[in-house]
């Protein structure tokens, strides 16, 4: 008999909930799922119930027999789990404004990810994720755990350092490229090929390859006439030709934040005072969408989603599972340890490159060094990535005071002592780790 795989959600009161569940929908014939945890916190009961209710719906229309089961309960979401797939978000969509709002105060970049709002958010990420893993550990010691959590990278070399499991860290912004290349050459997806070397959200396309054909300057000619390429949660500033030029490779839509922080600075705070924050601006297309997953009459996943940055987010995680429940071997792009992948960087650290994915996980493909044109921004902010994570899961004040103060994106020790103290102070319920 084929076996079928149980699946855990953490976080599963998502709105991107549909999104996934319409992946395993895709992919049910490659990939029996039987059943699909959906888990949450006590305060996300009622969103929990709207997009499980959904999720079931949508699995009926498909004629698929998944059974979706809800819980508040973390132990039995994992225990047994093939998979367990983790999109929370500690402190919902109040907190992710709060991290775009301090760094703002002070004149410096807002971000979910990038800089002190990606690190805030890490902070109070790694307490519940090593929870997280001690439950798979006991419960489900097999299992895989894809991590979607975000600053993805982070989380991931937390896991990957600090735990025995077994976890792949993913992004969407390298399938993102890859289908801006398609988009670009009008092709199907899988006849484009990018050599990726980087970091979560600072991944740089080295050489890019339509059906063998190395396309890179054909496609950075094309880049720079105006055939833009940005995510929807990342505003759409046009790239400087002779930046373009002189890199020679495809940067990711978040390298804006370095290689445009003045402009994108400029962006943030008009954005604030007029729409709002993009945490402001998605949670009313949150109140939205929930208000259509209610409807009794939907059974697929809304096209009003893809008003959110996550897209092609389930097309990544079910490959990423299928390709390891069916040791299929085939290249993705995930977060791995870097183990001499990337000469540049420590052997120890998490990594977004190009690997061979099989039943084994993620063995990833040699880079060798990179240019120095991009080694630079690289090392340093890996150096803030792991005092994040040492910061994270020791509770140190000073390691975190390192980390910040060594960001491209904070401007001084001062400022960094001043964003980390307002961090410490608006967090403090979700930050056991520093309280004593
Ligand atoms: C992109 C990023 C994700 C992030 C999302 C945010 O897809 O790669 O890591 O979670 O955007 O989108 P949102 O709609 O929440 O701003």
């Amino acid at each position: 008999m084929t076996k079928k795989y149980k699946i855990a959600v953490i976080g599963g009161g998502s709105s991107y909930t549909p999104e996934l569940i319409d992946g395993f929908i895709k992919k049910a014939p490659e990939l029996p799922v039987s059943d699909i945890y959906l888990e949450d916190i006590e305060q996300g009961k009622e969103k929990l119930e709207i997009v499980g209710a959904l999720a079931e719906r949508m699995v009926k229309k498909a004629g698929l027999d998944i059974n979706i089961h809800l819980t508040l309960n973390q132990e039995e979401a994992i225990s047994g789990a093939d998979f367990v797939v983790s999109q929370f978000r500690v402190g919902g969509l109040d907190a992710r404004i709060r991290d775009e709002k301090i760094p703002l105060k002070y004149g410096v970049i807002g971000q979910e990810t990038t800089g002190p709002g990606g690190f805030a958010k890490a902070l109070r990420t790694i307490p519940v994720i090593m929870n997280i893993c001690k439950d798979i550990q006991r419960l489900a010691p097999s299992a895989w755990l894809i991590n979607f959590t975000n600053p993805s990278g982070i989380i991931t070399e937390t896991v990957l350092n600090h735990t025995k499991v077994k976890a792949v860290g993913l992004c969407n912004v390298p399938v993102n490229m890859i289908n801006y290349v398609a988009q670009v050459f009008e092709v199907e997806m899988e006849r484009v090929y990018i050599e990726f070397a980087g970091l979560n959200h600072l991944v740089w396309g080295q050489k890019i390859y339509l059906d063998g054909e190395d396309v890179t300057e054909k496609l950075l000619d094309i880049l720079i006439t105006g055939k833009n390429f940005t995510m929807k949660n990342i505003p759409d500033l046009i790239w400087d030709k002779d930046l373009i030029k002189s890199l020679g490779m495809l940067p990711c839509p978040y390298h804006r934040y370095y290689y445009m922080s003045d402009k994108m600075l400029e962006e943030e705070i008009k954005e604030a005072s007029s729409e709002g924050t993009r945490g402001e601006v998605v949670k009313n297309i949150e109140k939205e969408l929930f208000k259509l997953y209610k409807n009794p009459s939907l059974d697929i996943k809304p096209p009003e989603l893809e008003k959110r940055g996550g897209a092609l987010y389930s097309y990544a995680a079910c490959n990423l599972i299928d390709s390891i429940a069916n040791n299929k071997k085939d290249i993705q792009t995930v977060n791995v340890r870097n183990n001499g992948t990337i000469l540049d960087l420590p052997e120890d650290v998490a990594i977004e490159t190009n690997c061979i994915i099989g039943k084994n996980g993620a063995s990833p493909l040699t880079v060798g060094h990179v240019p120095a044109k991009i080694r630079g921004l690289m090392q340093a902010v890996k150096a803030y990535e792991q005092l994040t994570v040492e910061a994270g899961v020791k509770g140190d004040y000073y390691t975190a005071l390192q980390a910040l103060t060594i960001h491209p994106l904070v401007p001084s020790a001062d400022v960094a002592k001043k964003i980390l103290d307002d961090i410490l102070r608006q967090n403090k319920e979700f930050l056991p780790q520093f309280q004593g």
